[in-house]
C-alpha cells in the first residue's frame, strides 16, 4: 500500500521533471554566448535551473498524488484529521535546502573570482554612464573616445565604470557579465569578447524615463581593425584638425535624450533640438549663446514639461564650440524647412 503510494509520486514527479526539462532545453533562453566569461555564468545558470527542476518535480509529485487521493467527496463537510509535526520530515526538508543552497553560494563564488581575474595583457576601457547614455575612454590611447563600444576580439578589456548621476547598471546579453554603474565609485568589469560582430548595451537597473532606451552599440572586431580605428580616431584628435560637431554630439550621447534630425536621433527624454531656435526665443536669448548655457548650465534654463535631469557637460572649447555651430546649423536648417 504505502509502496504503491511512493512509486506513483515517483513517477508523477519523473514525468513533471521530464517536461519541465523539456521547457529548459528547448527553448532558447539565453543568447548565443560572446565572451570567454559566459561558460562560467551559464554554468550556474543551469546548476540553479538543475536543482530548481528537480524540487519542482518532488513538489509537484506530492501535490498532484495527493490532491487526487486524498480529495474529499462533494458532501463531505467534516474536518480532516489532526495531524502534528513529524521530527524527521522537518530535519530532512530543512536540511537538504541548506544544502542545496551552500552548494549555489559555492558555485557562484567560484564563477565570480575567475570571472574577476584580469589577464596582465588586456585593454582598458573607461565607462561613463548617465541619464541616458553611455560614453567609452580608452586610457592605453590617448585621448580616444567613443559612444560606441569597439573591442578587440580575444583579448580581455577591463571596464571601469563611473556614473554622472543615478544607478545604472552596465549589461551585454550575450557576454553574460553584468555589473551596476554606481555614482562616487567605480565599479569594475571584464569581458573577453569570443566573436566579432555587434551587440546591444542594456542598461539593467531602472534609471529613470529613458531606461528603456538606454542602449548601446558595442562593436567587437579583428585587433586589426580596432588599432587601425585607434590611430585614426587618435590622428584626427592630435592634429586639431577638424572637430565634427556631429561627431561630438555622437560621441557624448546627446541623442540618447534627444531628437535632432541631422544627426538622426529621435529620443524623446529631453526637448527636442530641431526647436531650438523657438526654445531661445522663450528664454529670451540669442540661439548661439542659449545652446552654449544648456550645455554647459542645463539648469539656466530648463524648457516646461521636461523634468531636468541632463548633468553639465563640460568640454574642451573647441569641442563646445563645434557641437554649438552644429546645433545652431541644424537647428536653422530645420527652421527654414516646411516646419
Ligand atoms: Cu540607465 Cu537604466
Amino acid at each position: 500500500m504505502r509502496r504503491g503510494a511512493a512509486l506513483r509520486v515517483i513517477v508523477i514527479a519523473l514525468l513533471v521533471a521530464a517536461i519541465v526539462t523539456a521547457v529548459a532545453i528547448f527553448i532558447p533562453w539565453l543568447p548565443d554566448q560572446a565572451s570567454s566569461e559566459a561558460d562560467e555564468i551559464d554554468f550556474v545558470f543551469w546548476f540553479v535551473t538543475a536543482i530548481c527542476v528537480g524540487v519542482f518535480a518532488v513538489v509537484a509529485g506530492i501535490s498532484i498524488y495527493a490532491g487526487i487521493k486524498f480529495r474529499a467527496r462533494p458532501d463531505d463537510d467534516s474536518d480532516g484529521p489532526p495531524v502534528h509535526g513529524h521530527t524527521g520530515l522537518e530535519i530532512l526538508w530543512t536540511a537538504i535546502p541548506a544544502v542545496l543552497v551552500t552548494a549555489i553560494a559555492i558555485v557562484s563564488t567560484i564563477a565570480l573570482a575567475r570571472n574577476d581575474s584580469l589577464p596582465d595583457e588586456h585593454l582598458r576601457v573607461h565607462v561613463i554612464a548617465q541619464q541616458f547614455t553611455w560614453r567609452f575612454e580608452y586610457p592605453d590611447h590617448g585621448e580616444l573616445r567613443s559612444a560606441t563600444l569597439r573591442l578587440p576580439v580575444g583579448r580581455a578589456a577591463h571596464l571601469t565604470m563611473e556614473a554622472r548621476d543615478v544607478i545604472h547598471s552596465f549589461y551585454v546579453p550575450e557576454f553574460r557579465q553584468k555589473r551596476d554603474v554606481v555614482p562616487g565609485e567605480v565599479t569594475n568589469l571584464i569581458i573577453t569578447p569570443t566573436k566579432t560582430g555587434d551587440y546591444t548595451i542594456q542598461c539593467a537597473e531602472l534609471c529613470g524615463l529613458g531606461h528603456a532606451a538606454m542602449l548601446q552599440k558595442v562593436e567587437v572586431v579583428e585587433q586589426t581593425a580596432f588599432d587601425e580605428w585607434a590611430e585614426g580616431r587618435a590622428e584626427e584628435m592630435e592634429e586639431g584638425g577638424e572637430v565634427s560637431g556631429q561627431a561630438i554630439f555622437a560621441e557624448q550621447g546627446c541623442g540618447g535624450c534627444h531628437t535632432f534630425g541631422p544627426a538622426g536621433s529621435t529620443a524623446e527624454q529631453g526637448p527636442p533640438l530641431d526647436n531650438l531656435p523657438e526654445l531661445a526665443d522663450r528664454a529670451g536669448e540669442p540661439l548661439d549663446q542659449f545652446i552654449r548655457e544648456s550645455i554647459v548650465n542645463p539648469d539656466a534654463y530648463v524648457e516646461r514639461g521636461y523634468p531636468n535631469v541632463m548633468p553639465p557637460f563640460d568640454l574642451p572649447d573647441e569641442q563646445l564650440d563645434a557641437l554649438v555651430e552644429f546645433l545652431s546649423g541644424g537647428a536653422a536648417e530645420g527652421g527654414d524647412g516646411e516646419l
